[in-house]
């Protein structure tokens, strides 16, 4: 099938829902992406945060195929070793929490909302329901991962939202206590804010909040959805900012592509879940779990989150280079290789013309270009991808 026959399906048969630029990949191999005609695509985006270990990544390849091999599927009411093995892992790489395994990020956000609930209402009794959220977050698109997300132009036309859901300001940990009250049962919050532009929380921020949280009995949830896997430069991006969540939900690059989800909730959180209170079909899939013990023994091993932390600091150095020489860059940030390019202008046709010079990157938030390269990106990559973007920058800012 050709890329245009491809692009003419799509647009037949599927729902309008996605901005789809006109490429069609039907490749990739490390960092590169490559289209129908054989064009070649540095892949600075990864599936957005997704593909890890770069695409094509031989242990994870050679691990769905082993367990693909043996079974695909069987319900989760029975044992199954691989995700047996990745619950342990997990545990281990995270809080030593209890896991619960989904399909995707959304539904792993609908999981910790309702064992948030549920949890508060055993111990506490009814009342205690509602939920904190940062403005500008995004938890995902089902109806509790979209009422958790705080950006009224996901919402609209959708509403009413669920009930239950307060939004505070980004940063303002006054008004973070003030919202804490008695009917709160949890605050959920990205480390980092990646759809609304690759957002940090101000030094200490986080650190006041979970005080703030285990002060007033109040579950403390990160979502590490797009933060986590090592993508920040340690498991968790909580991790290196020295705080522990009493859930923290996973997704994206858990399993390098395959779609996986998981939940990891302390001892006391997760005891709301008992059997028939929540469940998936699929949730902890063997081939899933399979390919993601595979990501598990890669980024753990030693100096993996080491040369994370070094590449970001090469690519954020080029982007600061690239700054220098211009004036619409107004600032540049984020953590390991989770990092974004704030301009004063559009960053969207930025984006489109990388595409056309072979590089993928993403526009967040209108004026923000996203990086999200795997991990495993190599030097001579990060450099190859920094000319393309100056190149690819609006000639109006130059000023050198
Ligand atoms: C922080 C965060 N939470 C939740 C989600 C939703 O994940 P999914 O698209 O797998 O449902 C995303 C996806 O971009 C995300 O970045």
């Amino acid at each position: 099938m050709t890329g245009a026959e491809a692009i003419a399906l799509t647009e037949r048969y599927q729902m309008g829902n996605y901005a789809r630029f006109p490429v069609t990949f039907v490749r990739g191999e490390g960092s590169w992406l490559y289209d129908d005609a054989g064009k070649p695509y540095l892949d600075f985006l990864g599936g957005i945060a997704v593909v890890l270990l770069g695409h094509a990544c031989p242990e994870v390849t050679r691990a769905i195929a082993e367990q693909a091999g043996k079974l695909l599927h069987v319900s989760n009411l029975f044992h199954v070793p691989s995700q047996a093995r990745l619950g342990e892992r997990l545990s281990l790489a995270t809080t030593g929490g209890k896991v619960f395994f989904c399909n995707s990020g959304t539904e792993a956000n609908e999981t910790a909302i309702k064992i948030a609930r549920k949890g508060s209402s055993d111990r506490r009794g009814p009342g205690r329901h509602e939920i904190v959220v940062l403005e500008g977050s995004f938890h995902g698109r089902t109806y509790g991962g979209l009422s958790a997300t705080a950006q009224p132009k996901f919402h609209q036309g959708f509403e009413p939202m669920l009930p239950g859901f307060t939004t505070v300001p980004f940063g303002d940990i006054g008004a973070l206590e003030a919202a804490l009250t008695d009917r709160v049962c949890a605050f959920f919050f990205e480390p980092v804010q990646g759809e609304s532009g690759v957002r940090m929380h101000p030094q200490g921020y986080l650190k006041e909040a979970e005080s703030l949280c285990r002060r007033k009995g109040i579950l403390f949830v990160a979502d590490e959805i797009q933060t986590g896997m090592g993508r920040t430069g340690a498991f968790l991006a909580c991790q290196s900012v020295g705080v522990t969540p009493d859930i923290v939900t996973l997704a994206k690059g858990l399993a390098n592509g395959l779609p996986l989800g998981a939940v990891v909730a302390n001892e006391a959180a997760a005891a709301a879940l008992v059997p028939g209170t929540h469940g998936s079909t699929f949730g902890g899939n063997p081939v899933c779990c399979a390919a993601a013990l595979a990501v598990l023994d890669a980024v753990t091993a030693p100096g993996f989150y080491g040369e994370v932390v070094r590449k970001g600091e090469r690519f954020r150095a080029g982007l600061q280079a690239i700054a220098d020489r211009r004036s619409d860059v107004r600032d540049i940030r984020g953590m390991g290789l989770m990092i974004g390019m704030e301009t004063e202008g559009e960053t969207k046709p930025v984006a489109a013309r990388c595409l056309e010079a072979g590089l993928v990157v993403n526009a967040a938030a209108g004026n923000v270009l996203r990086f999200l390269p795997p991990l495993t990106v190599r030097d001579e990559e990060i450099d190859r991808a920094l000319s393309i973007l100056s190149a690819a920058l609006p000639a109006e800012g130059r000023t050198a």
